[in-house]
């Protein structure tokens, strides 16, 4: 079992990563951090809570991250992918307010939790703040996966730069030159992990728990606004989903061991830097970046944890 902190900034990628983490028995989540990205951070705090809600799972603490990256810029949004309001066709109701813990008991969970992963499916802002901010008790921190990069491929917010390292490399670096054991998850991969509408016919056709309706909503969303952006995709790409499979399954991927650093000029803003030459040095440290990984495997374990049934809420107690 992993216990995980989870970063993110649903957004439909996200939102899907969030129930695939709900949905895996092989996850516990600790707590959700959310920020800015795909929309503004109260705005992803609300869509956290509403998820957690639908899932019946308000005991997960849903605490409240970055609003802006650490360079001062004003964030941009992208409603053109992920909707209005981040969950494609699905608006939380208005009156709808989800609970916020603070974020100073993140460090109450690391010291606290043994074996932790941190799991980062957003702009670093959060996550290099929680280091900067605090003696972080990285001893409890095992591992870190985080969905961002584009190493010697095309970006997907400018030619080069992929949109998560992108929104706050200064952050980026800040992760990658004090945190170590980290997994990094880039556009190499995750551009392949392709969801298609046939498989999202096939969750409808096998799934029965509570969430599988806003699912296929969002999906379906995501998918159309892909076709539109991409001529010829067959469907729409799980960034952030393909991150916590990796996660959970070793053997599905395969890495290289690089040092990395994330250009912060104006112009190359984002650009993720790595030296693959035959004679390039290994890496000092423990980054590994996630450069093949077996798509009929990944689709396969997708669907089977969506599939599943909701786990309960251990905190509540049943009664007859
Ligand atoms: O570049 C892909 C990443 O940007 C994903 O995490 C997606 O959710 C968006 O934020
Ligand atoms: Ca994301």
């Amino acid at each position: 079992m992993k216990k995980i902190i989870l970063f993110a900034d649903p957004g439909i990628d996200d939102s899907i990563a969030i129930m695939y983490a709900l949905l895996n028995p092989k996850i516990q989540i600790l707590a959700i951090v959310s920020s800015y990205g795909n929309v503004a951070k109260e705005q992803a705090t609300n869509n956290v809570a509403y998820l957690l809600k639908l899932a019946g799972r308000s005991d997960v603490p849903v605490i409240g991250g970055a609003n802006a990256p650490l360079d001062g810029e004003i964030p941009e949004f992208y409603p053109e992918i992920h909707g209005p309001d981040g969950l494609g066709p699905i608006q939380v109701p208005k009156t709808f307010k989800g609970e916020l813990t603070n974020f100073s008991e993140l460090y109450t969970l690391l010291r606290n939790h043994k074996d932790i992963t941190i799991v980062d499916l957003g702009r670093n802002t959060s996550l290099a703040s929680l280091f900067l901010l605090g003696n972080l008790l990285t001893e409890n921190i095992s591992e870190i996966f985080m969905m961002g990069g584009a190493f010697l491929v095309p970006g997907n917010v400018t030619p080069y730069a992929e949109a998560n390292f992108y929104g706050d490399p200064v952050a980026t670096n800040v992760v990658l030159s004090n945190l170590n054991n980290i997994f990094i998850i880039p556009l190499n991969v995750t551009n392949k992990a392709i969801i298609t509408p046939d498989h999202v016919k096939k969750i409808m056709k096998e799934s029965s728990n509570g969430l599988v309706n806003i699912m296929d909503d969002i999906m379906s969303y995501y998918i159309s606004a892909y076709k539109k952006l991409v001529p010829g995709i067959k469907g729409a790409p799980l960034h952030d989903v393909l991150t916590l499979s990796l996660m959970v399954n070793p053997l599905m991927g395969k890495y290289a061991q690089r040092e990395v650093e994330v250009l912060t000029s104006s112009e190359g803003r984002g650009i993720s830097v790595a030296d693959f030459r035959e004679n390039s040095k290994p890496a000092e440290r423990e980054i590994h970046i996630c450069l093949e990984f077996d798509y009929p495997m990944f689709i396969e374990d997708l669907i089977s944890v969506i599939c599943n049934p909701l786990k309960t809420d251990t905190s509540k107690r049943l009664f007859l």
